[in-house]
């Protein structure tokens, strides 16, 4: 048994068999000469992480490399299964709450609450096949290192994989802990998607009654702590050559959907000053959203996502453009006052091109901070392993930031190479995938350790 891994067992079994503390008096020896030694040794089986996550690229594989696995298609619901079947062997008691989520229960020993960790197996259009995938499988593979180590814990344990996390369909980002931590409701039900098929639909596809979503909410305070690995999805652990990073914060987003209505009229006839053209306007204020986001110092960023024009023909004067508009930062306010300035922008515009531009707000997460138990408890495990942290925030918005209106929340990043994500060239090595699910496991124990004494 492996040096770290052993002073816990050690610290199990004598909680529960007292008279073992006599015969396992020799072990701080053993455990002090093996801390000494060397490198400490993996408990996670790096090859089974690597064979799961492969298998689940199989779900929805796109020929250029990555996934298109939308929340809500049937291949996500195809690569569900497949997780829960990967959940039911790690010996899961497995359940799905009505907004979709799938939780798999570990008992633990003690009469305490539960400590929730997982992620999200959606993807983006066209995205790899690290986002979310990692901290998913990841989390099962610490169930079955707990079960191959026969490790009992204090806390029960239970591994959750988020639904339509990246909110590609329905415009909504982390949909799941959203309705399980309260910030999402019934008021969702009606979004309609491009085929006309509204949430409620998609929820009974996915057996469940969307009359009861709100039955997915998690009572605040009722769990221990929620942890997620993930991969950074940017270039600073890479950068650094540092293996583990430590979430300080996650930003806050505001998507609205902006439609500009001009007039479609005969391309070779209509003189250009008599044109109302919304694509010329809809290009105009693209520019301005990425001009606003210029002209405030700091980090937040700004996107606009796609257009799309009707009627979309080469002989036709665009006579709507549609289009995502997305602010992110740290700080709300910033958002708002940029976003203020942006529709100041899109007035004149309008009124340069003769259109009406008009947005409704479509997504608004709010920024998120990381408790100083949880972030310790990574440290520890990352120290524990002899791997450098670094402290980062998140720029991409997580399900753990959704967590953290209910529970003491921590998320733990590796290295995307070259910080490229939501690509096909997306890619984490095994070894750094491995560094992340190994930290994981440390963390979940180091925070069963320490949470919950009277
Ligand atoms: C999800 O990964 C996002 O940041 O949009
Ligand atoms: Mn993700
Ligand atoms: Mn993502």
């Amino acid at each position: 048994m492996l040096a770290w891994h052993s002073a816990k067992t050690v610290r199990s079994i004598c909680r529960i068999l007292p008279g073992a503390m006599l015969w396992l008096a020799w072990l701080p020896l053993s455990l002090s000469q093996t801390r000494e030694a060397g490198s400490p040794k993996f408990h996670i089986d790096s090859q089974r992480l690597q064979r799961t996550l492969e298998k689940l690229s199989e779900f929805g594989k796109n020929p250029e490399g990555g996934v298109t696995r939308l929340g809500f298609s049937e291949t996500e619901l195809a690569a569900r299964e497949y997780v829960t079947g990967v959940m039911k062997q790690a010996g899961l008691q497995v359940r799905v709450d009505p907004a979709g989520n799938i939780f798999g229960l570990r008992p633990g020993s003690e009469k305490l609450p539960i400590l929730l960790f997982g992620s999200h197996i959606d993807s983006v259009l066209h995205g790899g096949n690290f986002d979310g995938d990692l901290g998913s499988l990841g989390a099962i593979e610490v169930i079955h290192t707990l079960n191959d180590l026969s490790v009992k814990t204090r806390h029960p344990l239970e591994v959750v994989i988020w639904t339509n996390e990246e909110g590609n369909h329905f415009g909504l980002t982390t949909l799941g802990s959203g309705v399980a931590a309260g910030q999402l409701g019934p008021e969702i039900l009606d979004r309609k998607d491009d085929q006309g098929l509204t949430l409620a639909d998609w929820l009974r596809r996915y057996s469940q009654d969307p009359a009861h979503l709100t039955d997915a909410r998690i009572p605040p305070g009722s769990l221990a702590a929620f942890l997620e690995l993930h991969i950074e999805q940017g270039p600073n652990l890479e950068e650094n050559k540092i293996p583990i990073g430590v979430v300080q914060g996650i930003v806050g987003l505001k998507r609205w959907m902006c439609v500009a209505s001009g007039f479609a009229n005969h391309a070779g006839t209509t003189p250009m000053n008599r044109r109302k053209d919304a694509l010329a306007a809809a290009s105009k204020d693209v520019l301005a959203v990425r001009d606003v986001v210029r002209a405030e110092p700091g980090r937040q960023v700004g996107t606009v996502g796609f257009v799309k024009v009707e009627p979309g023909a080469v002989n036709v004067i665009p006579g709507r453009a549609q289009f995502p508009v997305e602010l992110r930062n740290l700080d709300t306010e910033v958002i708002d006052r940029m976003w203020r300035r942006i529709q100041e922008k899109f007035t004149a515009i309008d009124k340069e091109e003769n259109v009406e531009t008009s947005c409704t707000p479509l997504d608004d997460a709010e920024p998120a901070s990381a408790d100083p138990a949880v972030k310790s408890a990574i440290y520890a495990a990352a120290k524990s392993l002899g791997l450098a942290t670094m402290d980062l925030p998140s720029g991409a918005v997580q399900d753990a930031q959704k967590m953290a209106k209910i529970a003491p929340m921590g998320m733990i990043f590796v290295p995307s190479h070259d910080g490229i994500s939501h690509s096909p060239k997306e890619f984490t090595s095994w070894p750094d995938a491995a560094n992340g699910v190994e930290v994981l496991y440390r963390a979940i124990l180091v925070l069963d350790d320490r949470l919950n004494h009277q």
